[in-house]
């Protein structure tokens, strides 16, 4: 056996709580410059449905790529597959479109704050509509962060019922994601499924977008980013903020694959933390509409 292709399955095998921090750490990581540019990006150009868009088109050629060079090799799907993938992609256009709507409504550090509600909205969905039991230490647990928002929405010098309403929406469509995740479980490897989601997303991003923005767009909006940032800036801006939007997202389904979907919730909120103190590092502390 040659040593060379043995190594990094060893050290796979070997150090697997390693591999795990640093797939959180990337995780973290990437979506705390997503956020960032995201921001940057709407503060020219505030059209969140088409960079949702974007976000999506970058990530689904990229996957394109990834695939005809074969790596990862294409799992191939079928319509059984597809129909149970149909949910989980509807759900996870449906909040990537309201995030951003928030993202560019209000400060970056506020709608986060309000997306830290989403495990209360999954534990919610799982005694009301699921009809599992939690204990009460469990809602105990969440009763911190539901005042903690409840206070921060109060005080927030950036809000709006736009960036409020649409960042709530998107918690529970990825509250309804990670139920309909749950009946799609299957032997395809976490990259693959997550390229089919983002196919599947794409498709359903497009009308709204349109419908939305559409004609603004064509009116003035594109040309008037153009004109405020250029040409070259404008697209690399746009490719770089697919670019991390995906991989964000890969590695973050990459760590579900690896760890308890409870500690990968803990994590997801941990994450936000990083990105309020980020994104207000980067913008300030939103005096401004940041
Ligand atoms: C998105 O654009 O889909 C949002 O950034 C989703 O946010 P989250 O991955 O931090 O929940």
């Amino acid at each position: 056996d040659s040593a060379g292709e043995a190594a990094p399955v060893r050290f796979f095998d070997r150090y697997p709580a390693l591999v795990t921090g640093f797939f959180f750490f990337m995780w973290y990581f990437l979506n705390v410059i997503f956020n960032i540019l995201n921001k940057r990006i709407y503060n020219y150009f505030p059209y969140p449905y088409f960079v949702s868009v974007i976000h999506l088109l970058v990530g689904v050629v990229y996957c394109l790529v990834s695939w005809a060079v074969g790596l990862p090799k294409r799992a191939p799907i079928d319509s059984k597959l597809l129909k149970l993938l149909i949910p989980v992609a509807v759900c996870h256009a449906l909040g990537h479109v309201t995030s951003n709507v928030s993202f560019a409504a209000v400060a970056v550090s506020f709608t986060h704050t309000i997306k830290a509600l989403e495990p209360f909205f999954n534990a919610a969905a799982s005694q009301f509509i699921l009809g599992q039991q939690l204990p009460l230490t469990l809602w105990l647990s969440l009763a911190p962060v539901v005042i903690g928002v409840s206070m921060a929405s109060l005080t927030e010098l950036s809000f709006n019922w736009t960036g409020f309403i649409s960042a709530m929406i998107s918690n529970i469509s990825f509250t309804y994601r990670s139920i309909y995740s749950k009946k799609a479980m299957t032997d395809m490897d976490s990259t693959n499924i997550y390229a089919y989601i983002s196919i599947i997303a794409l498709f359903v991003c497009i009308p709204p977008a349109i419908i939305v923005e559409g004609p603004q767009l064509i009116k003035h909006g594109l040309s008037d980013a153009i004109s405020k940032v250029g040409m070259v800036k404008f697209i690399s801006d746009l490719f770089w903020v697919g670019m991390f939007y995906h991989l964000y997202n890969q590695l973050a389904t990459n760590t579900l694959e690896r760890v308890a979907p409870l500690t990968h919730a803990v994590g997801n909120v941990l994450k936000r933390v990083f990105v309020i103190g980020f994104s207000i590092l980067a913008f300030g502390k939103s005096m401004t509409s940041n």
